[in-house]
């Protein structure tokens, strides 16, 4: 079983509403078993016939801490079924979800057609009235777009709203966020319509916002590129630190004192990765762009982003005297601890670097190793930490797995060729590290290096 978190009961007030989700992505799962776990009647929808097979065997296609445990609870109790049968979904349902898919295209415009599919599938099988529901990010004015096409193609001549409910869920901590929100936000065209959602939503107990439907796709959107801009921002400063000699992870605490500022998402590293920050980045400069607003201070997000891992690696580089024939240890692959999800990982980045200069490279992550395999085919993937670190020049620390704050250092000793750490994520005590006799380089932080640097060439290196 995947980790389980035990999540509360909520205290159901017996009434049970019909609902659909179509797309079984992270959003659309986790959505629709939150709202079975509330005590409604879900029925999870998707094209990928081999992907609902899986899910009715009770396997999940995606690791996320939790969410196995209430998939199998909530269907074994028949709140939750899973189909391919779109028509049943949406004539059985009174609130339909679309929670599809909306991959960035080569101009950052977000590719609208899974979202615009849904609604003629909607639009054909429409029985009755229905709530239907954006829960996919999407650019601001699809809220009106699906309502058009539902409008326009809909066989039977029944009444419709369409509602804009964003997610702000983060995979690794999904099903806490959908279960703990910090808000929720309902963008409806009417007070009657947006009371539905409120009353889906109201075991939750949490703050929520009731707005329009323009500016909860805009919230959408904001929030990430909001949070995005924050991780360059601090990035920005860990190159000061680094010029100055100053240490970044304090400059962030005395920063996140202060209320206004919070301390969260102040972490510096490689930078943001995901589907979602770099995605949401693009799309809102392209749609800025287009209606001539100024986008610089979104643009240098994604600049300052995209270097971060080059800073890295040049370092190592300038450490090391050269990439060619040195042996690497990566440890951490997923783009961030507590998924196996490789989508804009900065270990990409940091991988390619690497493999350019000539590097051998020994990678190693709890769960997203395969997923990486399908990028990097020629690296070695180690079943431990301890045996991708074995014989290497450098230990690259490049996602935060909690399994690397606490390293056995008198066994690495034994092992590596060099005693050399890089700290990709700043997770580690920079003092501590020292004294267990490696040098440390961590983001915007000082280097902590040892007097003398003894060459302890591995005898495998120095023969
Ligand atoms: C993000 C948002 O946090 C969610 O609120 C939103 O719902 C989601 O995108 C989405 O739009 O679907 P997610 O991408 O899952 O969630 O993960 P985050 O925890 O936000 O991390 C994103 C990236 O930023 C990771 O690569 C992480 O390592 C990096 N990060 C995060 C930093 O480099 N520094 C920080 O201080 C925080």
């Amino acid at each position: 079983m995947q980790g389980s978190q035990p999540f509360k009961a909520f205290k159901r007030n017996g009434s049970q509403i019909r609902i659909s989700v179509i797309g079984t992505g992270y959003v659309g799962l986790v959505t629709g078993v939150v709202f079975a776990h509330l005590g409604n009647q879900v029925i999870c929808i998707d094209t990928n016939k081999e992907k609902i097979d899986m899910l009715r065997a009770g396997k999940i296609p995606i690791y996320e801490p939790g969410l196995e445990d209430l998939v199998l609870r909530n269907a074994e109790d028949g709140r939750l079924s899973f189909t391919t049968d779109l028509g049943r979904g949406i004539r059985e349902s009174e609130i339909i979800f679309i929670a599809v898919g909306t991959p960035p295209g080569d101009d950052g415009e977000p590719d609208l057609s899974q979202v615009t599919g849904a609604a003629h599938q909607i639009a054909q099988h429409i029985n009755g009235y229905k709530v239907v529901v954006n829960k996919s990010t999407v650019p601001i004015g699809t809220g009106n777009l699906v309502y058009q096409i539902i409008n326009k193609n809909k066989r039977q001549n029944v009444n419709f709203d369409v509602v804009s409910n964003p997610e702000f869920l983060r995979e690794g901590s999904a099903m806490h966020d959908t279960l703990y929100p910090d808000r929720i936000v309902i963008g409806a065209s009417s007070h009657k319509v947006a009371m539905r959602l409120l009353e889906l939503y109201a075991l939750l107990e949490r703050p929520m916002l009731i707005t329009d439907i323009t500016s909860a796709e805009i919230i959408k959107y904001a929030s990430n590129a909001f949070l995005a801009s924050k991780i360059s921002f601090i990035n920005s400063i860990a190159t000061l630190c680094e010029k100055v000699g100053g240490d970044i992870t304090q400059v962030a605490k005395g920063m996140g004192y202060d209320k206004r500022i919070g301390e969260q998402f102040l972490q510096a590293g490689l930078g943001f990765g995901g589907s979602c920050f770099g995605k949401d980045v693009k799309a809102l400069v392209h749609t800025m762009s287009k209606l001539g607003c100024n986008c610089n201070m979104l643009n240098s997000t994604l600049d300052i982003n995209q270097f971060q891992p080059n800073r890295f690696v040049d370092r190592v580089e300038d450490v090391l005297g050269g990439l060619d024939g040195c042996n690497i240890a990566v440890l951490g692959l997923a783009f961030k601890p507590n998924t196996d999800d490789m989508r804009d990982a900065k270990s990409i980045d940091v991988i390619g670097r690497l493999l350019s200069g000539g590097a051998n490279v020994s990678a190693y992550d709890p769960i997203a190793a395969e997923n990486c395999r399908s990028i990097y085919p020629q690296i070695t993937y180690c079943p431990d930490l301890y045996q991708a670190c074995k014989d290497t020049s450098a230990i690259l620390i490049v996602t935060e797995w909690d399994e690397f704050r606490h390293l056995d250092f008198e066994r690495l000793k034994a092992l590596v060729a060099r005693r050399i750490i890089f700290d990709g994520r700043n997770m580690l005590d920079a003092g501590r590290v020292s004294c267990m006799g490696f040098d440390y380089y961590g983001i915007g932080r000082n280097p902590v290096i040892l007097e003398e640097e003894a060459p302890l060439l591995h005898a495998a290196e120095a023969a």
